[in-house]
C-alpha cells in the first residue's frame, strides 16, 4: 500500500476527528514532509480532505468496511464488503470477478471512474461524497424475474432515501427526492453460456455532493441527499439502512414467490402512475399513452391513446408530460 492509502484508511477511521502528523508519522514510520506529500496527493485527487495546523481530516464520513460490518451483522443475507479505492464501475469489477466472489459481496469503491447507467448513459460520482456499490447475488430464479428485483431495489432504496425528503420512485430505476434524480439501479447479470449464474445489483446514491460537483445542465434534473437536507449524510449508515431493507424484501421473496410487499411500494411512490408520458421506439413515431399500473411482475402498464386495451411497455426510451413535473 502506498503512503496516502495508509492516509486514507487513518482519515477514514479517525472520522469526524483529525489525524495529526506526529501520530501518523510515528505509526507509519515516516518522515513529516512524506506525511504531507501523502496529504497532498490525497487533495490532488479531488478527496475530501482538509488541513488544520498541523493535522488532516475528511470534511465528509466515507466509506469503512468496520462499520458496514458492525451496522448489519444480524441481517439474514450474510454480507460481506471489497472496498476498492478506485475501479472504473462496481457493476463491471463485480461481474469480472463473478466466480470468486461470496454471496452477498458488496463491492465497494471510493471513487468509480467509469460508471455505468442505464441504456448505456454514464453515471459519474465524485470521490468519496457518493456511495458507489454492487451487490453480488445467485438465487435460484427465472432471469425473468430480473426486472422484478429492480423494482424490489427500488422500494427498498426509496424507504431509505425517507427520511430525508420527498423520496420518490421513478419506474424502473430512478430515484428522486424532491422531485430529482438522487439514486439509481443498474442490474446486470452473469450468463456461462445459456446458463444464468446471478447476478449484480448496482446502487449508486448521490450522498454527499455539492452542487459544484454536478453539471450546470444536470442541476435541474439531480441533487444529493447533502444539497435536499443541507445536512451531512453517513455513508455507512445510508448503506446499512438500504441493506436492511433490501434484506427484507429479498429473503421474504425467495420465501414466498410474492412481490406485493414491494410492488406496492413501488406503485405508492410511483411519480408516473396516472401520468401521460410520450413512448419513443426505434424506427417508429413516438405514441402517447397513460400510466395504468405496476403488475406483479414489475412491469409499467400503458394504455395507448390510440388503442383500448392497456399493455406492458415495450420500450424503455419515454419521456414523462406533466404539468406539474413529477408531482
Ligand atoms: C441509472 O440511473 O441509470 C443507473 C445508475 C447506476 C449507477 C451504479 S453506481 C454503482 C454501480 N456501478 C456502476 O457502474 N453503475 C452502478
Amino acid at each position: 500500500m502506498t503512503l496516502y492509502s495508509d492516509l486514507l484508511h487513518s482519515l477514514i477511521h479517525a472520522f469526524p476527528n483529525s489525524v495529526s502528523s506526529r501520530d501518523f508519522s510515528k505509526e507509519f514510520n515516516c518522515s513529516e514532509r512524506d506525511y504531507l506529500e501523502a496529504f497532498r496527493s490525497l487533495a490532488d485527487k479531488n478527496y475530501p480532505v482538509e488541513r488544520k495546523h498541523d493535522a488532516f481530516y475528511l470534511r465528509v464520513p466515507m466509506v469503512s468496511e468496520e462499520k458496514l460490518i458492525s451496522l448489519t451483522r444480524f441481517l439474514k443475507t450474510d454480507f460481506s464488503y471489497v472496498v476498492k479505492e478506485a475501479v472504473p464501475s462496481t457493476n463491471t469489477f463485480a461481474l469480472n470477478h463473478f466466480s470468486s466472489l461470496k454471496e452477498g459481496s458488496v463491492i465497494l469503491t471510493h471513487h468509480q471512474t467509469k460508471g455505468k447507467g442505464r441504456l448505456g448513459r454514464q453515471w459519474s460520482s465524485a470521490i468519496g461524497k457518493s456511495v458507489a456499490l454492487s451487490i453480488v447475488l445467485s438465487p435460484s430464479i427465472n432471469p425473468r424475474s430480473l426486472p422484478l428485483i429492480t423494482q424490489l431495489t427500488a422500494a427498498a432504496l426509496c424507504k431509505s432515501l425517507k427520511k430525508y425528503g420527498d423520496a420518490k420512485i421513478k419506474w424502473p430505476n430512478d430515484i428522486l427526492l424532491n422531485g430529482k434524480k438522487t439514486a439509481g439501479i443498474l442490474i446486470e447479470s452473469q450468463f456461462q453460456g445459456n446458463q444464468f449464474q446471478g447476478l449484480v445489483i448496482g446502487v449508486g446514491i448521490n450522498s454527499n455532493l455539492d452542487s459544484e460537483d454536478f453539471d450546470e445542465a444536470l442541476l435541474q434534473k439531480a441533487s444529493s441527499i447533502k444539497m435536499e437536507t443541507h445536512r451531512v449524510v453517513d455513508p455507512n449508515e445510508l448503506i446499512a439502512d438500504f441493506l436492511t431493507r433490501f434484506d427484507h424484501y429479498y429473503c421474504e421473496w425467495l420465501e414466498t414467490h410474492n412481490s406485493l410487499p414491494f410492488i406496492s411500494v413501488c406503485k405508492k411512490e410511483s411519480v408516473l402512475l396516472g401520468k401521460e408520458i410520450t413512448v419513443f421506439s426505434p424506427n417508429q413515431p413516438s405514441r402517447q399513452a397513460i400510466v395504468k399500473n405496476i403488475n406483479e411482475q414489475g412491469e409499467l402498464m400503458v394504455q395507448y391513446h390510440d388503442q383500448n386495451v392497456v399493455t406492458p411497455l415495450q420500450s424503455l426510451d419515454f419521456s414523462v408530460r406533466s404539468r406539474n413535473g413529477y408531482s
